[in-house]
Formats: structure tokens, sequence, C-alpha cells
């Protein structure tokens, strides 16, 4: 018979297939091709009542012994590869493992730092304003009365992109393009990034950011600056902080002050962070000068107002008990994976 032959031959095909098996995909492919619905044996059991009751018996009888014999030899073959996958380490499961965790970044100390100053304005009804890194000397300086011959201007001196433009010193910039473009009421925070000719160490950087301040109203006073300030360092650093103004000299502002707050480590006592005399300088603050009200055409005796600025990386440090500026710009993860 014929039909017999044929499963002979699929039987023969089958343990060439079978002893090539190396993983679950060849075994799943070896099992469609001889017990699937359209696989070898079937194929031949389709044929099967065309044929005489007898050759029926015999064909049958056959086919099904190849049948349970492919089932059990792929069922052992199944067990024996998973029992090889499981002590595999590449290709096992151990369920009992820790799973792994995928690495969620987290939000730059400086970032936090900045949104939470930026917050604490907004809830006092500032806005944000955005100024440009690259400036004239114009908005960088003659209009902040800062003229060319004026000492100050030295330590501010930065880097020339060309004769006209140059990456502005201080975001204090940003108050003559405001004032430029609108009229009082003014109420806004200027954060950004300013460069520096400075030697990089553990307190300096030549790029670093601040945060600029400016209110212009209509009898604007003094109080309401130190108000302002108050509220913006019991925010930040806690209620018990305390705050003094030193008289200091702006061209932008006058009067001005520095101003510091009681030093957070020591409360005040004196320690290393504070050099011993308790407190610690946090920003610069003073009411405009009039003369920058004339270069953007204000009416000096209308309008008055204070503005201030301060370093974000400076706050950032005191907040955070960082004691060096340039692990902000060094990506290092191990420093920034401690900010989550
Ligand atoms: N521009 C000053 C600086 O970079 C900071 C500053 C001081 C800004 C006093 C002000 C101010 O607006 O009133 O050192």
């Amino acid at each position: 018979m014929d039909i017999l032959k044929d499963l002979e031959a699929i039987k023969e095909n089958f343990k060439t297939e079978y002893e090539k098996c190396g993983c679950m995909l060849q075994l799943e492919n070896v099992r469609t091709a001889f017990l699937g619905r359209k696989g070898e044996l079937n194929n031949i059991l389709k044929n099967i009542s065309s044929l005489s009751v007898d050759e029926k018996r015999v064909i049958g009888k056959q086919a099904n012994m190849l049948k349970n014999e492919f089932s059990v030899r792929l069922r052992e073959l199944k067990e024996a590869l998973m029992d090889s996958q499981s002590s595999d380490e590449t290709h096992g499961i151990d369920v009992t493992l820790p799973g792994i965790r995928p690495r969620i970044g987290t939000t730059h100390p400086l970032t936090k730092t900045l949104s939470r100053i930026n917050n604490i304005f907004i809830s006092m009804g500032f806005r944000i304003a955005e100024g440009r890194e690259i400036e004239t000397e114009f908005y960088n300086f003659e209009a902040l009365n800062i003229p060319l011959d004026h000492p100050s201007r030295d330590a501010f001196d930065t880097f020339y992109v060309d004769e006209k433009y140059l990456l502005r010193s201080h975001t204090s910039n940003v108050q003559i393009h405001v004032m430029e473009d609108r009229k009082p009421p003014i109420q806004v925070i200027m954060p950004g990034r300013v460069y520096r000719p400075d030697a990089v160490d553990a307190t300096h950087s030549f790029m670093f950011h601040q945060v600029e301040g400016l209110m212009v109203d209509k009898d604007i006073s003094f109080s309401d600056l130190k108000g302002v300030l108050l509220y913006f360092c019991k925010s930040m650093f806690g209620e018990d902080i305390k705050m003094r103004l030193r008289p200091h000299f702006f061209p932008f502002t006058e009067p001005s002050a520095e101003v510091d707050i009681s030093c957070i480590m020591c409360k005040g006592k004196g320690c290393r962070v504070c050099s011993g005399n308790g407190w610690l300088e946090i920003l610069g603050a003073g009411m405009v000068n009039p003369k920058v009200f004339e270069a953007v055409g204000y009416d000096t005796d209308r309008y008055t107002g204070f503005a201030f600025g301060m370093g974000a990386e400076r706050i950032a440090m005191l907040l955070y008990g960082i004691e060096d500026i340039r692990l902000f710009y060094e990506n290092d993860i191990r420093f920034l994976g401690q900010f989550a």
C-alpha cells in the first residue's frame, strides 16, 4: 500500500526535523508541520474515506500510532528545552529575582531652585519676562547707568561676539527691554543665564543663572521692596529666617543695598558656611535710579520702582548644602540623582 509507505516516509521525516529542533520556535514549527490541521498526518487521513474497510483500519491504526508518538516526542522535547532554558541565565526567567527598575530622570537642582524662586514671586503677582543672552552694550551697560568709563564695567566686560554684541553679564538688561515695551504698572521677574570673565573655582563660574526683579508704579517705596524680599526669604528658607540690608552701590539703583539672611546652617551663631559672622549675602537690590527711567523714557516725577537681582546657584547651594558650583554643570548622575 502506497499510503503505508507515505506514513513511513513521514515518520523518517519527522525524525530528521525533530532532531534539528533547538528551541521552542523550531519545536512549534515541527508540531504544525506534522500534527497541525493542515499538517502531514492530516493530509493523509483526509483521503481515508475512499479506502476499503480493511485499509481504513490498517492505515487509521498506523496514523494514530504516529500521531501519539509524535506528540509524546514533542512533549518530551518541550520539557527538556524548558529545563535547559531556565538554567541558562540569559534566557531563563527566575521569578524570585527582583525586577529591573527603569531609570527615571530627576529634575536638575538648579531647575528646581529656579522654579521655586519663580513660584514665590508669581504668588505675589509677579509675571515672568524673558530676555536675551546676546545683548548690545546699550542694554547691558549704558541704559543701566554704567557708562563706558565706569570702573564696575571691568568685572562685567565679558565675551564679545563682535564689536556690537556681547554675552550679557547680568539679567538687568531685561529690565530695559521690559520698560521699553510696556508702561507701568510693571511687576516682573526675569530669570536667565549670565556670563562673567571669572576663573572657574568652587564658587565662581564663567556662566551662571540669575533672577532679576522689577516693580514700577506710582508710589512704590523702599518699604515695598523690603516687604517683598522678606516674604521671599521666609518662603524660600523658612519662617525663622532674619533679613538685613546693608548699604551698597549699584549704578542702576539709588539707594542700593546688599541683602543678607541669617545663616541657615548655624542660625546666626557663626560657622564655616557664613565665615563666622552669622549672615549670608544672597542678593543685591535698590530703588530704580531715575537715570534708568530716563533711558527708557519714563516720567521720573510720576513713577518710582525697585529692582533686585540674585544668583540662582548661590541660593541652590545654600538650600541643598552644595559646596562646589561646578557640580551643577558636570552632568554627573551620582550628584543629579540625589534631587529626586
Ligand atoms: N546686576 C547685579 C549683578 O549682577 C545684581 C543686581 C543688584 C540687580 C541690584 C539689581 C539690583 O536689579 O537692583 O551683580
